[in-house]
């Protein structure tokens, strides 16, 4: 067992991960405000999301019950292969310790994502964490992190910084089950 290994086994024995329920969406809210540096967006959007793609949103959850850490995410309906990262957050009581990587892992695992072999995420310039995050990730499955420009200011109708995407993949994943 590598320290990784290690990290993960202990965080996953720490933290019940769960997809999202319709029920979860004012909880994801709080959280993302909580981390003080996502872009907080409107409640109704989170319990949109909640209800609309919950089997692709995972929730980290402490033995309290407290919502430690969550990854928002869906399937771009042009590439079902790929598993996009809408927003991912941990409490910053808890960052730096493994969770945001043991978030991506379990998220993954998800069925839902049972079948994606990219994983993409738009990341701010300056969102050091963030991209230090995804590469984690691509290191963890041995693939690539490939970085291009996506999301220009110019799309934006307020000051906003770009968005490049991160591509992550490809990423081997066990055969699919026959159905
Ligand atoms: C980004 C975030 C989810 C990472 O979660 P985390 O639990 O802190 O990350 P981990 O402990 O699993 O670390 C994963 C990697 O990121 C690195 N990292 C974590 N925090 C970092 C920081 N502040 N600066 C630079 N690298 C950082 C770790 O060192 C590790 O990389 P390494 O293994 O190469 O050393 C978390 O910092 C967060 O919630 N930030 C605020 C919200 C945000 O910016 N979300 C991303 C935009 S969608």
């Amino acid at each position: 067992m590598t320290p990784t290994d290690s990290t993960e086994t202990s965080l996953s024995t720490t933290f019940c991960f769960r997809s999202a329920q319709p029920s979860d969406g004012a909880a994801l809210w709080h959280l993302v405000r909580a981390t003080g540096t996502l872009e907080t967006n409107s409640a109704y959007f989170y319990v949109l999301f909640a209800t609309d793609f919950g089997a692709t949103c995972l929730l980290a959850e402490s033995p309290d019950g407290e919502l430690a850490g969550a990854v928002i995410g869906y399937h771009p309906p042009a590439h079902p292969d790929t598993a996009f990262v809408w927003q991912v957050g941990v409490l910053p009581r808890w960052q730096g310790q493994g969770l945001g990587l043991a978030l991506l892992q379990q998220w993954l695992a998800l069925p839902a994502n049972a079948r994606c072999r990219w994983v993409t995420a738009t990341v701010a310039e300056d969102n050091a964490a963030s991209q230090a995050l995804f590469r984690r990730l691509a290191r963890a499955h041995g693939t690539s992190c490939d970085v291009r420009p996506h999301f220009t200011p110019d799309l934006f109708p307020i000051d906003h910084p770009a968005e490049p995407l991160f591509r992550v993949g490809p990423i081997e994943r066990g055969t699919p089950v026959p159905v």
